[in-house]
């Protein structure tokens, strides 16, 4: 075996989204590669097979697939996309009650072995679970943050493109609130090169691309039909895993723990907020309109009504 100075990202979870997150690290190379899964074969199955295309690309960083947490000591990075799917006669609440369990047990043992990390937080429903892996990795919220904001911006930015024809480079949006049907796209913050929205496109169309967004899981799930949706969020994952190993101090929307920002306190919720390598560094508090605060408040109340069923 030999030494890396690399950094370190395990992810937890060998399914979909993991298994494509980990591809985009190897893809660009920058850093070794951890992928834990409680079935067994499964991470070792995808990990060879990820490595087996680095020559292709260029890539110098390992990757190994374990069934251990103890491969996973010394990380930098934990990403955790374990959880099981809603299945058939299964309810929300059921869904919360299992992953949460799963989370628990996850984030408990990840953040023993790599105290230093930084866990970015996947599994539905997100924001309750990134307040569930923060419960359970010692509470420091700077080191916790959820995934949710960045993909449905992403969304939100691709239906303004495919409307304006223009590329969806050129187009920034804010998606805020909590992962879910209350999430939050704020068209004040949403700009085509510097240009809001609402100069280029009529109220109308711009409520029609905010519940496309909305719906943008469920868009793709009825596709689908067994499973949701991967590549873009495997995209949005990678992009924090970034920010975090070069210290970029991106702003992303990520889901935070507030305590007063945005008259919130004590909940997971999706902010603007400074992605470095300590972490969530700091929140960015926009001056919201009251029709916004309104709406946040909303999806808040939808996230703490979810906290409040969770038996730690
Ligand atoms: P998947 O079913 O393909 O993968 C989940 C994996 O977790 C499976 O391989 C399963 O064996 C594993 N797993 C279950 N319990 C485990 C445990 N205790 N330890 C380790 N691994 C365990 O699901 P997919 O598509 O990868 O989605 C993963 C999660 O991410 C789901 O909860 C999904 O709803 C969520 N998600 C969240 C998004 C967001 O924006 N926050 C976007 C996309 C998915
Ligand atoms: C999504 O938005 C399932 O949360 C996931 O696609």
């Amino acid at each position: 075996m030999y030494n890396s100075m690399r950094k370190k990202v395990s992810i937890i979870g060998a399914g979909h989204v993991g298994a494509s997150t980990a591809q985009l690290v190897a893809h660009e190379g920058v850093a070794d590669i951890v992928l834990c899964d409680i079935a067994e074969g499964l991470p070792q199955g995808k990990a060879l097979d990820i490595v087996e295309a680095c020559p292709l690309w260029n890539s110098s960083v390992s990757v190994k697939g374990t069934n251990s947490y103890d491969d996973t000591a010394g990380s930098d990075v934990i990403v955790i996309t374990a959880g099981i799917p809603r299945k058939p006669g299964m309810s929300r609440d059921d869904l919360l009650k299992t992953n949460a369990g799963i989370v628990k047990g996850v984030a408990s043992e990840t953040s023993k072995l790599s105290p230093d990390a930084v866990i970015v937080v996947v599994t539905n429903p997100m924001d309750v679970m990134a307040y569930v892996a923060c419960k359970m990795s010692g509470c420091d919220p700077h080191k916790v943050f959820g995934m949710g904001g960045v993909l449905d911006s992403a969304r939100f930015r691709t239906f303004i493109a495919f409307e304006l024809g223009v590329s969806p480079a050129d187009v920034e949006a804010l998606v805020m609130g909590g992962h879910g049907d209350q999430m939050v796209p704020m068209t004040r913050f949403t700009t085509v090169k510097g240009i809001p929205i609402a100069k280029m496109l009529a109220p109308d169309k711009i409520a029609a691309l905010i519940e496309r967004t909305r719906n943008g899981g469920a868009e793709i799930v009825s596709f689908l039909k067994t499973g949701s949706a991967y590549y873009a969020p495997a995209a949005s994952a990678y992009q924090m895993i970034k920010a975090v190993l070069f210290d970029e101090k991106r702003v992303l929307p990520c889901s935070a723990y507030l305590k007063g920002q945005y008259g919130v306190d004590g909940v997971y919720v999706g902010v603007p907020a400074v992605i470095g390598a300590r972490g969530l560094e700091r929140v960015v508090e926009l001056e919201l309109n009251e029709e916004e605060k309104r709406d946040l408040d909303k999806s808040v109340a939808a996230v703490k009504a979810l906290i409040e069923k969770l038996t730690l």
